[in-house]
């Protein structure tokens, strides 16, 4: 973990207190502290930094549940490598997706947060336009890849071409992406480990319908997005399904609860202030579709399309 995260960090557990962490190094190297704790002096709780990996989960011991399980079965990693930068292997059935949200997203900011990152594109896209851009996500497997992309710009993947047959990808960070100003930890977007109005650009890609509670994940990216002067890429395919979520909880796709009707309806009402909820409240900008993919095979894909959004305040 790099040094420069330190005085942005909160305890996860405390929250919706704001405490600080204090860190003590077991091992450094150059900039990265590769093993250490980082701990709350309120709480007493001690939140590990393994193989340069803060793990910052409000219950440190908890692991994967819900549907989160799948993200962490073999080949999920390869699958999101191939979604995230299929472009850049240059793929010609991979999309853009990686390079339309990109476009979107606020340029000469001081710092950057993506909330479920996965394999890292858009955290990536974030450094390249601010000082410090941090990716977080449950999954360990997802955060170990994209620590190792960021730090050997490279990585070897393979992925099913037909049956038992393999395909082989070699991946290189483009030159003029930086990898100097960006982390990757393991945190909770419902718990979000860092205080308030710390990021001028928030972004959160897919997620709301794979989380516990959509509503307290839309409250954390308020929370720690700048109350002015600060963007929220959104986007969402409201996939809702009662495995991440009861459906009392969803913010769409029932016809009765507090939140009635479409999601993409609901989420853009949210953001502009309605039950004051997210507050200061945000204008929205543009909305589009964006399609993206997950391939099975050479000759099988995934297409989903998401709702996007992009919001100011
Ligand atoms: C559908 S994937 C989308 C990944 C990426 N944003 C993208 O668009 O390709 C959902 C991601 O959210 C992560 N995730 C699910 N629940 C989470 C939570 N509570 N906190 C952080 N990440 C979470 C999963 O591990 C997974 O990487």
């Amino acid at each position: 973990m790099k040094r420069i995260l330190l005085p942005h960090l909160i305890c996860p557990t405390c929250l919706p207190k704001e405490y600080p962490l204090r860190l003590t190094v077991h091992r450094e190297m150059e900039d990265d502290i590769v093993a250490g704790i980082l701990s709350c002096g309120k709480c007493n709780r001690r939140f590990p930094i393994r193989e340069g990996i803060a793990h910052l989960l409000p219950n440190p011991d908890s692991g994967p549940s819900g549907g989160q399980w799948r993200y962490e079965e073999g080949g999920m990693t390869d699958r999101y490598l191939w979604s995230h930068y299929g472009d850049l292997l240059g793929d010609p059935d991979s999309g853009t997706a990686g390079a339309q949200w990109a476009a979107s997203l606020a340029d000469h900011i001081s710092a950057a947060f993506e909330a479920g990152c996965s394999v890292g594109r858009i955290t990536f896209e974030m450094a390249a336009r601010s000082d410090l851009a941090v990716g977080c996500d449950l999954s360990g497997n997802f955060i170990k890849t994209a620590r190792r992309l960021a730090r050997d710009r490279h990585l070897e993947f393979t992925l099913p071409l037909e049956g038992n047959l393999l395909e082989n990808f070699s991946l290189s960070l483009p030159e003029s992406w930086r990898t100097d100003n960006v982390e990757f930890i393991v945190a909770d977007a419902l718990r979000i480990p860092f205080a308030r109005d710390t990021f001028c650009q928030v972004a959160s890609i897919n997620v709301l319908d794979r989380v516990s509670y959509p509503l307290a994940h839309l409250f954390e990216m308020n929370r720690v997005a700048r109350s002015r002067h600060a963007s929220f890429l959104f986007a969402d395919p409201f996939s809702w399904s009662a495995g991440p979520a009861t459906e009392e909880l969803w913010l769409g796709g029932t016809m009765t609860g507090p939140y009635p009707g479409r999601g993409a309806k609901n989420v853009r009402s949210l953001l502009e202030g309605q039950g004051n909820i997210l507050v200061p409240p945000w204008r929205i900008e543009r909305t589009e579709t964006i399609a993206w993919r997950m391939r099975t095979h050479c000759n099988h894909y995934e297409v989903i399309k998401s709702d996007s959004l992009s919001a100011v305040r």
